[in-house]
């Protein structure tokens, strides 16, 4: 059909590239319809089920005529309440469910609408490089410029980070306004403690800067690890908010539930954005999500073990392959130096390789910024005997 316009005329589709994992994610569709199995660990989509007591809470509430009509953009108060009381119970944060809480379409939605909301035209944004794309470009979408900070392994993220602070000023360019973090890190796993968050929030006030942090993977610790909330700083309310997402901990991920809480005037503005754009998710949702953040937490903890469970078996059985993959401490994720044999390579080269001649699929580490180049990421969403199966197959292709 001939049209009077293309894609490449919308000046800010020029900003926001083709996700490289798209790119692999396509070739494996198309091998798929060609019949090849292939083995999965590109996008981090939870496969397992949402657990029953909050399918069936969704169920009930979906026969409720009440509950089709608009909800309420920021969230019903019984879901706002129930997310403050998670705070108070995990982390001992006391937070208003009127003012320091907003639901949100997931965390994605909540954060590329945050930044629209507060960022200035212009205005730059502190983000580790690699990182989830939307941390990215949320600013970018919103007319903001990203300062990128290096996190790699075995780096000191806060050097960089002041590192990042003095060479924008030595480029005489405006001090950053905000800045984005997420630990447990999707895609490297890297985590870190409470004593790195009061850093955080001494540095940000010194160089006056909001900070965001995403907490999508607050229940996927292992060994014992738990990872702490920035709210949990004494004061870190005055410029701070958190994010979390239900996708993860309660294989929600298709429901689409996140909230935003902390600083109240970064909430309202959230709040304030989206009053003109959504009428808040479909009511029944939010009633099933406010079941689940109320517990009980069995479900989250045997959602933790499988991951944990899979961890083992990727760690053990592609070590085994002769490719060593460091054992994350949290998440969902490994983040995986490509082989010495194949480091000639690039990131997006290398998945490619793997697609075709092992058939498994995983992220280039490019696709999450420059830093994440030189490696890939998987996502443990196939089970124990399917990451058995795809370690032999790739030690077949690494051998060839
Ligand atoms: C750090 C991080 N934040 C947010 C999300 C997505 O959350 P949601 O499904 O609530 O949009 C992901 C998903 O992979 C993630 O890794």
């Amino acid at each position: 059909m001939s049209t009077l316009v293309s894609f490449a005329d919308f000046p800010r589709m020029k900003l926001l590239p083709e996700y490289s994992l798209k790119q692999v994610i396509n070739l494996m569709q198309k091998a798929r319809q060609a019949g090849e199995d292939i083995i999965d660990f590109g996008m981090g989509n939870p496969d397992g089920a949402t657990p029953a007591h909050i399918v069936a809470k969704l169920h009930e509430e979906i026969e409720n005529p009440r509950n089709h009509r608009y909800s309420v953009s920021k969230g019903i108060a019984s879901l706002r309440e129930a997310i403050c009381a998670w705070y108070a119970r995990r982390y001992s944060v006391t937070l208003a469910p009127d003012s320091e809480a907003v639901v949100s379409i997931g965390a994605k939605e909540g954060l590329a609408h945050l930044m629209l909301a507060v960022l200035d035209q212009g205005q730059s944004v502190l983000v580790p490089s690699p990182s989830y794309p939307i941390h990215l470009f949320a600013p970018i979408i919103a007319g903001g410029r990203i300062v990128p900070v290096k996190l790699l392994p075995g780096e000191d993220f806060l050097a960089n980070l002041e590192a990042a602070l003095r060479s924008e000023k030595k480029a005489g360019n405006a001090p950053p306004r905000f800045l984005m973090l997420s630990f447990p890190h999707n895609p490297t796993a890297e985590i870190v403690d409470l004593d790195f968050f009061r850093k955080v929030i001494t540095l940000a006030r010194d160089y006056r800067l909001l900070v965001i942090h995403d907490l999508a993977y607050a229940d996927l610790g292992f060994d014992g690890y738990q990872p702490p909330s920035i709210l949990q700083v004494p004061g870190a309310k005055e410029i701070a908010v958190e994010v979390f997402s239900l996708s993860k901990s309660y294989n929600m991920a298709g429901w689409r539930v996140g909230f935003v809480v902390g600083n109240p005037a970064l909430v309202r503005a959230l709040e304030h954005i989206k009053g003109y754009l959504d009428y808040g998710l479909f009511q029944p949702l939010q009633i099933a999500a406010a079941t689940a953040l109320n517990g009980p937490d069995d479900c989250v903890h045997e959602i933790a073990q499988v991951y944990y469970n899979r961890r083992e078996v990727l760690c053990d059985s592609f070590a085994a392959a002769g490719w060593n993959i460091p054992r994350p401490k949290a998440t969902m994720f490994a983040w995986a130096p490509i082989p010495e044999s194949h480091r000639h390579m690039n990131a997006l080269t290398f998945a490619k390789f793997l697609l075709e001649r092992a058939k498994v699929t995983v992220s280039p580490g490019s696709g999450f910024g420059e830093y994440g180049e030189g490696f890939v990421r998987f996502a443990l969403i196939e089970n124990e005997a399917r990451i058995q199966e795809a370690a032999e197959r790739v030690r077949a292709a690494l051998r060839e």
